[in-house]
């Protein structure tokens, strides 16, 4: 395995994904050596023209010696093409490692992504999280590799003028260098402000991205519901104020540059009054003015663009510290140690509470119940008691916080979290399919090396081969952005083959034929008691007759089983759920006669 590949393997915090980029980057030792070495002789290059004025003007210009004149046009040429490559080797190792870095810092993210916990990704808006992915992360690299260049290439451009000036005439310098540390306060003062704004703007351009992608995800809800005025007020209020720190960071930066360079031309001209005085008179040659005045005019460039690189660099640590937040977020816990290789499939709830990291009211409370292997559970209550909740918490999409669960004898918690979540077939109501081939998904994750066979036997038996055999493209029909070309029907009973595909021991049906109308229901009911027949199944139903027959209905209202037993034990009780019971069966009768 290469160090790189090593690196990612471990699971780091923030603080420590922080120092292994820094490793990394500094793996590439050899990249950036030479990368100072082309920046060292950049910089002599300018040294080297500068010095070249004085015997252009004094030998050339003045004494008109014959070989200087031959020789200054060659060495003018020499000297660039030495210029040209040190910045090339420069340039080019510098992106280099700042690439390297950046891949491994996106491939870290997406692997944080994938260990987030559920509440996680509940809170957080996808379009904050792809603004890290995208923008952010460029941002680091601007300040990994461009301004990391600038910052080191000017200082040392710096650097090696001044040393010339210095050498050159020291009382013209320090004219020069009383401006110096004038500038310095200048650039750290407004820092600060650049670094503040930096953040802001950048969460402001999650949020616009955040709305544009709620519109375009909703975007049949906003037209049916006449939402555009709403939705472009929220937008505009969120541009607004896009705008408006836009602008004012603008201003920041025009009154900070223009202000550096007047202290600049202030000390120029004191420079000149007094490299003309009486007193320097035969001191200074005019060859020495000229080169110094040459040296000075070539410390603006690198000035200026020291000047700014601040920016850069606050830009990328404000990046960095949203990326790095990011990579600090709490992995799902994994903890349990012990492996089920043959699940019976028996689960028990006991005592189990729960309320939603971050809110205080308790959405589950004092849960019990026992499932025998092979047998199904229905759970059913009115939208809001809890029932989804509650089977989520078997796959561990959350963690409970009072009681324990426990499959087969061994509490949850206490189970590799993969080795769970392999003992465990999930069909919900709001399906999701990946912008893929029917086939990838179908034969999703895990399930991937299925053969064709074992698809279209599960894709049969979910009654989903019926319109999949239709399709041009058979399995290999591409369903569109979150499988927007397929009904809701048509994704359910693909999600059904998935479940049937992955035959896992325990089963859990989240109003799960909730888009089918009641005539595919009725034949898909058919897979699903195949499906059920031989395993544990908890099953949400919001159409009571399609569970009259499980082994045992819990009936729940906020958060609590209010009733429990058989269908028939239910209705001669005559209580919730005899009341829903006979809601739902005087509707069924009133459309069969209407
Ligand atoms: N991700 C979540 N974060 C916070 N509260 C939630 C979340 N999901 C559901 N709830 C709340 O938990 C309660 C139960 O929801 P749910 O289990 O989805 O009910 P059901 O499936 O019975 O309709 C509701 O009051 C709902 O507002
Ligand atoms: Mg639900």
């Amino acid at each position: 395995m290469d160090p790189l590949q090593q690196q990612l393997a471990h699971n780091l915090s923030g603080k420590s994904a922080y120092k292994a980029l820094v490793s990394i980057a500094l793996q590439y030792k050899g990249y950036f050596l030479l990368a100072i070495l082309g920046m060292v002789v950049f910089a002599l290059t300018e040294v080297a023209f500068a010095y070249l004025m004085k015997p252009m003007l004094d030998d050339g210009f003045i004494n008109r010696d014959e070989t200087v004149l031959k020789l200054i046009p060659v060495a003018i040429i020499a000297i660039f093409v030495v210029r040209l490559f040190a910045s090339f080797v420069r340039t080019y190792c510098m992106d280099f490692i700042g690439r390297q870095v950046i891949n491994n810092l996106r491939t870290r993210m997406f692997d944080k992504l994938l260990k987030l916990t559920t509440s996680e990704y509940d809170r957080a808006s996808s379009g904050a999280i792809t603004t890290k992915f995208a923008f952010d992360i460029e941002q680091v690299s601007e300040s990994v590799s461009s301004a990391l260049t600038t910052l080191i290439q000017d200082s040392l451009r710096i650097i090696a003028l001044l040393t010339y000036l210095l050498w050159l005439s020291w009382q013209l310098t320090a004219i020069f260098l009383v401006a110096g540390p004038l500038v310095f306060l200048i650039v750290v003062k407004v820092s600060g402000r650049f670094r503040d704004m930096s953040k802001r703007i950048q969460r402001s351009m999650g949020e616009v991205s955040h709305i544009a992608q709620e519109v375009i995800d909703s975007n049949r809800v906003v037209k049916i519901f006449g939402g555009e005025a709403f939705e472009r007020e929220k937008f505009e209020r969120i541009n607004r104020q896009n705008l408006k720190l836009n602008l004012k960071l603008t201003t920041a930066q025009a009154v900070s540059t223009p202000l550096i360079q007047l202290i600049v031309a202030i000390s120029f001209a004191m420079i000149v009054a007094f490299a003309t005085s009486d007193s320097m008179q035969g001191v200074i040659t005019s060859g020495d003015f000229i080169s110094f005045i040459f040296g000075l005019t070539s410390l603006f460039p690198p000035m200026r663009s020291l000047s700014v690189v601040n920016q850069k660099i606050q830009k990328g640590i404000a990046a960095g510290e949203s990326v790095f937040e990011f990579l600090d977020k709490p992995d799902e816990i994994d903890r349990g140690d012990q492996t089920l290789p043959n699940t019976k499939g028996e689960i028990s709830f006991r005592q189990v509470g729960f309320r939603y990291p971050g809110h205080q009211e308790k959405v589950l409370e004092d849960i019990s119940f026992q499932v025998y292997p092979n047998q199904t559970v229905a759970i059913v209550g009115r939208s809001g008691s809890g029932k989804s909740t509650l089977v989520n918490l078997l796959p561990r999409l959350y963690d409970y916080s009072e009681g324990e669960i426990r499959l087969d004898e061994i509490e949850i918690r206490n189970l590799d979290l993969i080795n769970l979540r392999c003992q465990i077939a999930y069909v919900g109501q709001d399906v999701r399919l990946f912008n893929d081939s029917i086939r990838n998904n179908i034969a999703y994750g895990m399930l991937s090396d299925c053969s064709d066979e074992q698809i279209i036997a599960a894709a049969k038996q979910a009654y989903a081969w019926e319109f999949i055999e239709k399709m041009p493209q058979g399995l290999d029909t591409q369903v569109g952005e979150k499988g927007v070309l397929l009904s809701g029907g048509q994704r359910q009973r693909l999600a059904i083959a998935r479940a049937l595909l992955k035959n896992a021991p325990v089963l859990i049906l989240d109003e799960a034929t909730s888009a089918l109308d009641t005539e595919s229901e009725r034949h898909i009911q058919h897979a699903i008691q195949n499906l059920m027949s031989n395993r544990t199944t908890l099953v949400i139903a919001h159409r009571l007759s399609t569970v009259e027959h499980a082994d045992q209905i819990l009936v729940m209202q906020d958060g609590r089983i209010v009733e429990r037993g058989t269908h028939r034990e239910l209705i001669e009780l005559d209580g919730v759920y005899g009341r829903l019971h006979a809601m739902q069966f005087s509707e069924q009768h009133d459309s069969q006669n209407g």
